[in-house]
């Protein structure tokens, strides 16, 4: 039997909440398509929209790596799979390209195996992949990717994963400009320290925003979205962030930050019309997207 599976691109740490919050978008997304053969062991026969970059050998890549581990732990190492896998977001990007692939690579073969515990279980595989890709396994773009909507990663040891709600009217523009920002550098320049008067202002604006998310103000949420942490060292490897920023701004953005660890951008708005303004200003990545989408299987 085969299966195609779609699993969304997500903007993690959404500004304030670094490595604990993340949210799922629509579109894109990447596509697994996953097919049981009779030879034991996993083949990936095709990989398209990555340029090349991505490695076909099986005991390298992060589908095949993350679904052999799944696999290894439902003591089902008999079967034989070949994976194709279709990207639809460019590689480092900050949109949670990595995490898409391999959701969507752990979803297809949890249904092919009529699997039917809760996806969540599939979130420490997907970890692995995440490790894998860029030397930590954080959870905040693939547990988005894999449940849909807002998602709070409370504790990661032991892992706490808490689904949130967002207003309906909230929107989401994303510009990528297009350089390469690889996750695994992006952490390497973050500060180990901090002091505790910037503790108390980013904690107190992750409350902010998970308030703001549950009693849909997005006042609120706008005015919580402020990263004095993370995002001060990380614009500097975006061009003109904050000149982006002040545009998006006066256009009526919300808020505005770094996706993920960079380079791709985004800003919340209150409707389609103003995130797609703002994304056309912007001159890059013109796509107007709406937050709560979930993966699905065709
Ligand atoms: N929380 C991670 C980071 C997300 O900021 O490094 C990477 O996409």
């Amino acid at each position: 039997s085969t299966i195609a599976v779609f699993a969304p691109a997500t903007v993690a740490n959404v500004v304030c909440g670094f490595d604990v919050l993340g949210f799922a978008v629509n579109e894109p997304g990447d596509e697994v398509i996953m097919r049981m053969t009779n030879k034991p062991g996993i083949t990936i026969s095709k990989i398209t929209g990555d340029d090349g970059r991505l490695p076909l050998n099986p005991a390298k890549n992060t589908v095949s790596v993350s679904v052999q581990h799944y696999l290894e732990s439902v003591g089902r190492t008999d079967i034989g799979l070949d994976i194709e896998l279709h990207k639809k977001m460019p590689i480092g990007s900050g949109l949670g390209s990595s995490s898409a692939s391999t959701v969507a690579g752990l979803f297809a073969i949890k249904t092919l195996l009529g699997d039917e515990t809760d996806a969540a279980t599939l979130l420490p595989f997907a970890m692995k992949g995440e490790e894998m890709a860029c030397g930590h396994g954080h959870a905040d773009n693939v547990a988005p990717a894999l449940l849909g909507g807002f998602v709070l990663i409370r504790s990661y040891e032991p892992l706490d994963v808490v689904r949130l709600p967002h207003p309906a009217g909230l929107w989401c523009a994303i510009v990528f400009p297009d350089v390469d920002v690889p996750t695994r550098e992006a952490r390497q320049i973050i500060r180990n320290k901090i002091f505790m008067k910037d503790a108390v202002t980013q904690w107190g604006n992750i409350a902010g925003l998970v308030s703001g998310l549950f009693m849909q103000d997005i006042d609120l949420i706008g005015r919580s979205m402020q990263d004095v942490l993370v995002e001060p060292v990380r614009s500097m490897l975006i061009p003109d962030f904050y000149v982006m920023r002040q545009i998006a701004m006066e256009m009526g953005a919300v808020s505005f930050g770094i996706s993920g660890s960079g380079p791709s951008v985004f800003a919340f708005t209150r409707d389609e019309e103003t995130a797609k303004r703002i994304t056309q200003k912007l001159q890059q990545h013109l796509t107007g997207i709406k937050i709560g989408s979930n993966i699905y299987v065709s």
